[in-house]
């Protein structure tokens, strides 16, 4: 199992560690722009192999796709992230034009790939990626939903003092500050809906900080989080080279799923080997549906920025 992962950043180096921790891939190729940062950037946690018990070999290479070939895996985390007051949205004109270079590159190198996107914005990166490589759609996937997921289950696990993992919850919709729809209703702790244990205006208060999870880190950091989306992203990494069937909501090319169709935005799907393996589409209520559609209305407005 070969993975690469582009831009050696924060996000990139987080989700290359965590990939190498769970020790499931033979090998990670990390690629920068920047001339020896992804070398150093390997050499670095090559340096944890012996103290975290990983046998995964993991190099660096400055923009050299050959390095890259054979890959099953890629992820794309290159361009630049947002900074405070910033949306994600803001990104485009910058990440577009390093999004199509890139995923270009790689499937000249790995014409079998599957790709996950991180770059923002993300489900409309995500979009490009399809309109720039033509692989199919279950070897394109967005890794937004996995995140704003975990972010939510860190919020509902504040709101009922219960540790996260006795949490469950989704998170479907853009991955935009106002894009995102948390699934209040179907969340559980430990099968219980939620809303047995907290007020009805304490879980909208969840979703509304769910929503803002990234802007409310980029406030404090001066840059975007790296630790949860680098894990999330292993996360897909894991479920894709290890064929796990699991459920995770991405950003996926939606062809009159929940109504939709000629965008990607997060919904919850299947993977395993192949990917995307298949698209579940659960019962919503009218005021979800609305949500869901008024981020898509959101999603395609920013797509309609793309030089295609
Ligand atoms: C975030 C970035 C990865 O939400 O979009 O932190």
């Amino acid at each position: 199992m070969k993975v690469t992962v582009v831009g050696a950043g924060a996000v990139g180096a987080s989700c290359a560690e965590y990939i190498a921790i769970k020790n499931f891939a033979s090998e990670v190729v990390i690629l920068d722009i920047k001339e020896n940062f992804a070398e150093g950037k390997a050499m670095d946690l090559m340096q944890t192999a012996s103290l975290n018990g990983f046998d995964t070999k993991i190099t660096g290479s400055t923009n050299d796709y050959t390095k890259t070939a054979g890959s099953d895996i890629a992820v794309i985390t290159s361009g630049i992230p947002r900074k405070p007051g910033m949306t994600r949205e803001e990104l485009i004109g910058i990440n577009a034009g390093i999004v199509k270079e890139v995923s270009s590159n790689l499937i000249k190198h790995s014409p079998e790939v599957t790709i996950i996107v991180v770059s923002n914005p993300m489900d409309t990166m995500t979009y490009l990626v399809h309109k720039t490589t033509g692989l199919p759609k279950n070897k394109i996937i967005g890794m937004g939903g996995a995140l704003d997921s975990a972010r939510f289950k860190y919020r509902l696990s504040e709101a009922l003092e219960a540790p996260a993992s006795d949490v469950d919850g989704m998170v479907i919709g853009g991955h935009s500050d106002t894009g995102m729809v948390p699934l209040t209703r179907l969340a559980t702790r430990n099968s219980v809906p939620v809303s047995e244990f907290i007020s009805e205006e304490r879980l909208n208060q969840v979703a509304e900080d769910t929503k803002v999870g990234g802007a409310t880190l980029t406030k404090m950091l001066g840059t975007s989080a790296w630790y949860a989306p680098g894990a999330a992203v292993s996360g897909l990494v894991q479920a894709i080279a290890c064929d796990q069937k699991k459920i995770f909501p991405c950003s996926t090319l939606l062809s009159g799923e929940y109504g939709l169709e000629d965008l990607c935005i997060g919904v919850p799907v299947v993977l395993g080997k192949d990917g995307i393996e298949k698209i579940v589409e659960i019962e919503l209520n009218d005021a979800e549906k609305t949500k869901l559609k008024e981020s898509a209305e959101g999603v395609k407005k920013t797509n309609g920025l793309l030089e295609l």
